[in-house]
């Protein structure tokens, strides 16, 4: 599996790329590449972006920036390459995430387009097969965005986790139907007089699963009691 990202801030990724499971997906195959957009910008001093037609604030990625950046990152005309992986354009016009969606895209070659500052000239559509963001509230860039979808993304990969009953088991997966993962809790067994549910400290596996089980998708409601 590849996975390329289109930034004008690789290294905002640093921190990303250091994780455990990034370099355990690294281990097991995936490649992942960072790219700038400025690097193969065709136009002069370095430019990448313009003020948007109409008028208004902000700064808008250029479409031929864009365009550039993938013909030098992939050996085919950047129109064609959604035949062959999932381009996915970071917008918080985008369709958002789930753990459906993260599944959908570590089943291939992925592409990743992060936009900054009013985003990527809408051309951009001609291009990618998704539009993707990771929630109602807007983000200053697409790099905190693409981190969220990427690290998803990577947990899904085999391999990525070293315990693969970790990733089936996790909130929102198809094997807890959807639902929010069980509390954990772990030592001291008694903290300022909060006390660790006493069936988790009893031994009774199977009393322990009825507990667990009873509380899958609890979420919110949890905290309060
Ligand atoms: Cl993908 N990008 C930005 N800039 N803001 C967002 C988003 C993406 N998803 C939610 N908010």
């Amino acid at each position: 599996m590849r996975i390329d990202v289109f930034t004008l801030f690789p290294e905002a990724f640093a921190w990303f790329e250091r994780q455990v499971h990034v370099s355990r997906a690294r281990d097991h195959g995936v490649e992942l590449n960072l790219w700038n957009y400025r690097d193969t910008t065709p136009l002069r001093h370095c430019q990448v972006d313009d003020t948007p037609y109409g008028g208004g604030a902000g700064m808008v990625l250029r479409i031929d920036v864009v365009w550039a950046a993938l013909e030098a990152a992939f050996d085919c005309p950047p129109d064609r390459l959604a035949a062959t992986r999932r381009i996915v354009e970071l917008t918080p016009r985008g369709r958002q995430l789930d753990d459906a969606l993260a599944a959908e895209l570590a089943g291939g070659d992925l592409c990743v387009l992060c936009g900054r500052y009013e985003g990527i000239d809408e051309r951009v559509a001609h291009l990618v097969s998704d539009r993707v963001s990771v929630g109602p509230y807007v983000l200053a860039g697409g790099e905190l965005a693409a981190q969220v979808l990427l690290d998803a993304v990577v947990r899904k990969i085999e391999g990525a986790v070293s315990n693969p009953e970790s990733v089936a088991g996790d909130s929102f997966s198809p094997d807890l139907g959807g639902a929010l993962e069980y509390p954990h809790y772990t030592r001291p067994a008694e903290f300022r007089g909060w006390e660790v549910p006493a069936v988790l400290l009893s031994g009774d596996h199977g009393a322990v699963e009825r507990w667990r089980r009873e509380r899958l998708g609890d979420g919110e409601r949890r905290e309060q009691s």
